[in-house]
């Protein structure tokens, strides 16, 4: 069996991974051992053609260079300004530039070059998320014949987004050259067979599978999973290390933890617990919400507003209903390290996981794994996270109606202990059958069987 390699933009490489992908994809390199390849930390003048080795980790990690005009172009532009809002259904937010989709394409031909360069004629390649989409397409060019499969681990647009997207077609053509596209759930599978079909000229084959002329690939949904069984041990140790004072008899805690996006629903969830307090004199004093939400994609507009509107709301409601010993939001922007976020959600009482739109999440599914099995806390979950497909036992809102949310706050936090230890045992069965391991061995498994069927 050949070398397994990933590729994605991001790679661990500080201590604080704050994203789904880097969190997911390390506990799977740690296990299977392969090759993991993603942009350097450090911009550079004159990229170099070649990858660098980074030393030390328990997994080879190579990177690749980035010029500070890749960084503005393909990175904050083509990626993070026109896809990540398109396929976050915030297509109001997008910029559409053409200097961003050039660099968008010469970053993914450059790199496909370098990744030729290495490769063997049985290394299976694993391409992570929007920014290397046309990555297969560029290699496929160059003549490689290998296994190649492509993981979404962001929603897939709807059709109506695709329209708006700049070169959409394209992106379609891009996507058949893979053996393999996963994507999270099945709301996934269905936007990318009628953007794919409609938009993109292809025609349903056999199952799972889409033909474009010589083309075919198969769309089938692999939803990532955590290391349940391990994070459930890391919580149980790391919540004895926790400071004194973060758990009191006399108090309850919520809390939520988001990179600070758009996508994540803040400014929702903190009015939601504004019309909570307003409603629930009784509750003063004896709730908090510990909101961490560090920094990303600093310098794009949509995220300096985000952090503006989410600072002068905390501001607002602290301002209304804090007293001399109690302040209702504890408001993070820095990022924590996962061990010790492990602890903080076994001393949690309610997680509040309520994005707009996500592909997964993987903070719903870590609050649900660190619990104290004998008295459990509770999940409220956005029914627009790709979770809720899974994990059904959750309290489910609509992030838009923070009425509905301030009710579920209420129910969550007076909830027995008989049903929430009922909704834990079945959330946590469903976490320890389909996690991460489960999810990396069914995509490579679907990677090897499809591309033997397009030999
Ligand atoms: N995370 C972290 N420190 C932080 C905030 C987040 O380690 O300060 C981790 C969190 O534990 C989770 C991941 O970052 O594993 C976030 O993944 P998720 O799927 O919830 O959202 P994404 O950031 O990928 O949109
Ligand atoms: C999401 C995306 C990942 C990305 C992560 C953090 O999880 O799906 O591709 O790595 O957010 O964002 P960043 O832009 O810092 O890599």
């Amino acid at each position: 069996m050949g070398r397994l390699i990933c590729i994605s933009n991001r790679i661990p490489l500080g201590p604080n991974p704050t994203g789904g992908l880097v969190v997911a994809l390390a506990d799977v390199l740690e296990r299977t051992g392969g090759i993991w390849i993603g942009s350097a930390a450090e911009t550079v003048e004159n990229p170099s053609d070649t990858f660098t080795e980074i030393e030390g980790g328990k997994f080879r990690r190579l990177s690749f260079d980035l010029s500070p005009e890749d960084k503005d172009n393909y990175y904050a532009g083509y990626a993070n300004s026109v896809l990540w809002p398109l396929f976050h259904d915030r297509t109001d937010l997008m910029e559409i530039r053409g200097e961003y989709y050039d660099a968008y394409r010469s970053v993914n031909r450059r790199l496909a070059k370098m990744l030729h360069g290495i490769l063997r004629p049985d290394d299976r390649l694993w391409v992570h998320d929007f920014h290397l989409m046309p990555l297969a397409h560029e290699l496929r060019l160059l003549g490689a014949k290998n296994a190649i499969g492509f993981f979404l681990h962001t929603p897939f647009p709807t059709h109506l987004a695709m329209q708006a997207m700049p070169y959409g077609a394209e992106m379609c053509k891009w996507l058949m050259r893979y053996d393999l596209v996963g994507l999270q759930v099945e709301r996934d599978v269905v936007h990318a067979r009628v953007g794919l079909t409609l938009l993109g000229g292809a025609e349903e084959g056999e199952g799972d599978t889409l033909r474009l002329g010589k083309e075919s690939t198969r769309v089938v949904a692999f939803p990532i999973g955590i290391d349940a069984a391990d994070f459930a041990k890391l919580a149980a140790e790391q919540f004895e290390m926790l400071p004194q004072g973060i758990v009191k008899p006399t108090r309850q805690m919520m809390i939520g933890v988001d990179r600070l996006d758009y996508s994540k629903g803040l400014p929702q969830r903190f009015r939601a617990f504004g019309t909570f307090l307003e409603r629930h004199e009784d509750w003063h004093r004896h709730v908090s919400l510990l909101q961490i939400s560090p920094p990303t994609r600093e310098g794009v507009k949509a995220y300096d507003d985000i952090r503006d509107e989410l600072e002068h709301l905390a501001g607002r409601i602290n301002g209304r209903f804090a007293d001399i010993t109690w302040a209702p939001i504890r408001y993070i922007h820095r990022p924590i390290p996962r061990e010790t976020l492990a602890g903080l959600y076994r001393a949690a009482h309610v997680a509040l996981v309520t994005p707009l739109m996500d592909g997964m999440n993987l903070v719903a599914k870590e609050f649900i794994a660190a619990q104290n099995p004998d008295d459990p806390g509770v999940l409220i979950l956005s029914r627009f996270a790709g979770a809720a497909e899974q994990m059904t036992e959750a309290l489910m809102v609509n992030p838009h109606d923070d009425e509905q949310i301030a009710a579920t706050m209420l129910t969550a936090l007076t909830m027995p202990r008989s049903e929430r230890s009922r909704r834990y045992e079945a959330l946590m069965e469903g976490l320890l059958r389909e996690d991460v391991h489960w999810w990396s061995e069914r995509f490579l498994a679907a990677l090897d069987e499809a591309a033997l069927a397009s030999v």
